[in-house]
């Protein structure tokens, strides 16, 4: 998350080739043995932070413009229209597909922050961290859930929180960018040097301005600091407290 502008070997911005098309990747090579071996579930771990997602079909790598939480945004609402489209296309397989947000656990996700961030977040873990931070055990648990619980077994194609489905924003449950996503992404894995050459149809019109760059880090600043005040922390607890009810079954290993 968060990571300094970078590319993977393949040339791909580091958040949407890693957290996207590798798995995008892996599943497909995956699905004739999932179907074989159905029922069977695919679970992809998104993040709440998709909300401040965009996908720039023409920009994928960010060149107009990079922010190191946009760009992990965006992977990760990549991760929920990619689990949308998977989960159409399995249909009638008898393997389904599930996606989520873990919430706010204790990992080294933010390895990769600046020091003024991990400042923040350092003097978060120490003051509030039983209220804010779920323990890895805890943060586990809605992917459990996703792939075990026998309710989550008769679903597909959905966005999970704190162990229950929720609907996300509109943008994650837009059928037509889903679908998009997925021709590119096969188009990407599979002969990524064609885009400089991508067709007119994958451009979106809006471009990644400076004043939404500058906007996008203005929210991110006031939620940084709201998440502060007693009643963000104890709406937290209780999210935290209501993972572990049920119809949530704890899993032993
Ligand atoms: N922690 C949270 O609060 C939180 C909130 C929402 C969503 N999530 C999601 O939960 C998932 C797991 O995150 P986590 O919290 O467990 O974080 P983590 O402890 O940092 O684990 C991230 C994993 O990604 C691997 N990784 C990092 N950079 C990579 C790269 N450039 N190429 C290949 N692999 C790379 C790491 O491998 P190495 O260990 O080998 O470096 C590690 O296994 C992620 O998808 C994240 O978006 C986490």
């Amino acid at each position: 998350m968060a990571c300094p502008k970078s590319k993977t070997e393949d040339g791909f911005e580091t958040h949407f080739g890693v957290n996207h098309l590798g798995h995008f990747l892996l599943t497909n090579l995956l699905l004739d043995r999932m179907k074989a071996s159905a029922p069977a579930r695919i679970v992809n771990v998104s993040s709440a932070v998709y909300f401040l997602g965009k996908i720039y079909f023409d920009d994928i790598n960010l060149d107009r413009g990079y922010n190191r939480i946009l760009a992990y945004g965006n992977s990760k609402l990549a991760n929920i229209l990619f689990t949308r489209e998977l989960a159409k296309r399995l249909e009638g397989t008898g393997v389904t597909a599930y996606c989520l947000h873990p919430g706010v656990i204790d990992t080294e996700l933010t390895r990769h922050l600046n020091s003024v961030a991990l400042g923040i977040i350092g003097f978060l873990r120490v003051t509030f961290r039983r209220l804010i931070f779920k323990r890895p055990r805890q943060g586990a648990q809605t992917t459990i859930y996703c792939a075990v619980d026998e309710i989550t077994a008769q679903e597909s194609g959905l966005y999970y929180c704190a162990c229950r489905s929720v609907e996300p924003l509109r943008k994650a449950t837009d059928d037509v960018s889903a679908e998009k996503l997925w021709e590119f992404s096969e188009h990407l894995t599979n002969a990524h040097k064609f885009l400089p050459t991508a067709p007119a149809s994958w451009r979106s019109n809006v471009p990644f301005s400076e004043n939404e760059k500058k906007a996008w880090k203005t929210i991110l600043f006031i939620l940084l600091l709201l998440r502060c005040p007693a009643k963000v922390c104890c709406k937290l607890y209780l999210i935290q407290k209501q993972d572990l009810k049920p119809p949530f079954r704890f899993i032993h290993a």
